[in-house]
């Protein structure tokens, strides 16, 4: 299992502090189990990893072989919750040269509809010109802009690459049941799709065909993505105590820490492939916790790459952060430092080693000069990096984050901010049904 270490959180809030918590986590728990507090139309992701059938597992293997048989490159269109954890997954599992190393035994996995850059999908409709493309297109809404701007460009070029016969084998839908245009379009032209369930939102929902749809696609091992959720679903079960629960105790030291004035939380890799797992967890916590005035802010940094960046920041800059760093145990290929006769760059002493041993010293020296900094410390250790781990890890952050959103008082299951911008840009842009709002923003301008 993975497992989670806050001694070095501790030692700057006090024990005291977090067990003080110990109650109002079990109440947290009390209400995410029963639907007692707000937001409780949104727990369908609670137990989803168990009720996941292997007939479901099946029928969504079955869909993405069939765009395994039929594209060289996927789209997976989706922005926010319906494209995060996909990439999470399927970045920190794949080559880091996939793209250049592709001997065509996997689609190329590419991602849009999660921006408006212009170039970007000029050049990503220029780049699929000579491939044999399919598109998974995924929002709950079915409506948002970004996605169905990208879907658009995405469906036509597919239909007039590939044929109307085989764009409808190749394009496949994760939308809602019955509303909005992906679900409109989905019925009309035929194509096979799969449903987000109601009560799951986008940023919990990778565990649905929203995740694994793309990850079994990109051709990674869902079950074991499961079955690790499901592990970790079992083991932080409303009968584990707060001192055998890791998500009980994640939740409870950063409220502490919280209280103490560390208003800023930042997620630290030392595996460039972890980098979207960074983005994904920003939004699970950003989204669910930042409202109401309160929210500790979820930063990410990539080490030691960002040691030369942010570095300087972490060590010496306001002491208002903490840390959590997803460490790994053990890389999954072996790399030794040669030794050079000349030993020029006088790097000999470290000759007959692992690179993965330089990189443990690394974070740990980087530990110990944050913590003397005056950065507490949180850790949590997966063994290996493989699906396995990656189903407890997204288990792990999803329900700390549905404990740690009640303790701080906030529903963590909606996101209403969300919707300023939106109602801005369709004014801006002269959307029917948005005629007032028009005019006044003009009169602002
Ligand atoms: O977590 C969320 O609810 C959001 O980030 C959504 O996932 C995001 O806005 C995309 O929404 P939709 O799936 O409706 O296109």
């Amino acid at each position: 299992m993975i497992k989670l270490d806050i001694t070095k959180a501790t030692q700057f809030v006090g024990c005291e502090k977090v067990k003080a918590f110990e109650a109002e986590v079990a109440s947290a728990k009390q209400a995410l189990e029963d639907g007692s507090r707000p937001g409780s139309d949104f727990l369908g992701w609670m137990h989803l990893p168990t009720s996941i059938t292997p007939e479901f597992m099946a029928e969504i293997q079955a869909c993405a072989d069939v765009l395994r048989a039929n594209c060289d490159t996927v789209i997976v269109a989706g922005i926010g919750g319906s494209y995060l954890g996909a990439r999470a997954v399927i970045e920190a599992l794949g080559n880091s040269f996939a793209w250049l190393t592709n001997k065509g035994e996997n689609p190329n996995i590419l991602f849009a509809g999660n921006n408006i850059g212009e170039d970007y999908l000029y050049e990503l409709t220029e780049y699929l010109k000579d491939k044999n493309f399919g598109v998974i297109n995924i929002s709950k809404s079915g409506t948002t802009t970004e996605t169905a701007l990208a879907f658009r460009l995405l469906k036509k070029q597919c239909e007039e690459q590939r044929g109307k016969e085989m764009a409808k084998k190749v394009i496949v839908a994760v939308t809602d049941a019955k509303k909005g245009a992906a679900r409109t379009t989905a019925d009309k032209e035929g194509y096979t799709s799969f449903i987000i369930p109601d009560n799951v939102g986008g940023r919990f929902s990778v565990l649905t065909p929203v995740g694994l749809l793309p990850i079994a696609a990109a051709g990674f091992n869902i079950a074991e993505l499961v079955r690790g959720a499901q592990d970790m679903e079992k083991a932080t079960s409303l009968n584990a105590s707060f001192d055998e629960d890791i998500t009980a105790q994640y939740a409870a030291v950063r409220n502490a820490l919280y209280n103490d004035g560390k208003k800023i939380e930042i997620l630290c890799n030392y595996q460039p492939k972890l980098h979207f797992m960074n983005e994904w967890w920003k939004q699970l916590y950003g989204e669910s916790e930042g409202k109401d005035g309160k929210g500790i802010f979820p930063a990410a940094v990539d080490l030691t790459t960002d040691l030369h960046s942010m570095g300087q920041w972490i060590q010496d800059g306001e002491r208002t952060i903490f840390e959590t760093v997803i460490s790994v145990e053990s890389p999954e290929h072996k790399l030794l430092f040669p030794s050079d006769d000349e030993n020029l760059d006088g790097l000999n002493f470290l000759a007959g080693k692992r690179v993965d041993e330089v990189n443990k010293m690394a974070e740990l020296g980087t530990q110990l000069a944050h913590v003397d900094g005056g950065v507490p410390n949180i850790r949590l250790v997966m063994p290996r990096l493989n699906e396995y781990y990656l189903g407890q890890v997204i288990y792990f952050f999803e329900k700390a984050c549905g404990i740690s959103g009640y303790l701080l008082n906030v529903n963590p299951f909606n996101q209403p901010g969300v919707e300023a911008y939106k109602k801005n840009m369709f004014a801006l842009l002269g959307k029917p049904g948005y005629e007032a709002e028009t005019e006044a923003i003009k009169a602002r301008l």
